[in-house]
């Protein structure tokens, strides 16, 4: 008997449609792969309502962000020639996947896990990545993308997709306090 609930393939795509916009079809593969791990590691069955961060009030749910994060920085790729466009989708696709395993749901509410007091989803988001075997320029992406980047050097891809992380999440903070 097949379970209806346990997440495929399919569901991710249908979550990210970004996914298709990915030309090399491994990467594309890959970028699937990751959602399905963090998702099975953290626990979900489902990731539509999980919301982007427990910061400010929820402006958006967590699969909004990332795909708005991702049509930006494609956006600002379009315009620039000279970023590697699927590296531009995958890291921004991935960027925050794993604040699958930063957060747990306790009794309806979304909560900070134990493991996400431990370990932020920049290091357990490039752990996985790894472990799937998705680039190290996408494992880069995710690790950097937050204020964990500011130790190394990002790379141009790099520093997109943090730069459209942070539009997305000022402006949530912007709007929750009123301006
Ligand atoms: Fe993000």
């Amino acid at each position: 008997m097949t379970d209806a609930r346990k997440p495929d393939t399919e569901y991710i795509k249908k979550l990210f449609p970004e996914v298709e916009e990915i030309q090399d079809a491994n990467l594309k593969d890959l970028v699937t792969k990751v959602w399905l791990v963090a998702m099975e590691r953290g626990g979900w069955e489902r990731i539509d309502s999980i919301p982007f961060t427990l910061l400010v009030p929820p402006e958006a749910t967590l699969v909004e962000h990332t795909r708005r994060v991702t049509r930006m920085a494609m956006a600002v790729a379009r315009e620039r020639y000279d970023l590697d466009m699927d590296i531009v989708v995958a890291g921004g696709l991935t960027h925050d996947v794993g604040k699958l395993l930063e957060y747990e749901e306790t009794g309806g509410q979304i909560i900070k896990s134990r493991f996400g007091a431990l370990v932020r989803h920049p290091v357990s988001g490039y752990a996985m990545a790894m472990e799937v075997g998705l680039p190290l320029e996408v494992a880069h992406i995710i690790a950097a993308h937050s204020a964990e980047g500011e130790k190394v050097s990002r790379t141009p891809e790099a520093i997109l997709i943090n730069h459209c992380d942070f539009i997305d999440f000022d402006i949530a903070k912007s709007t929750a306090a009123g301006f």
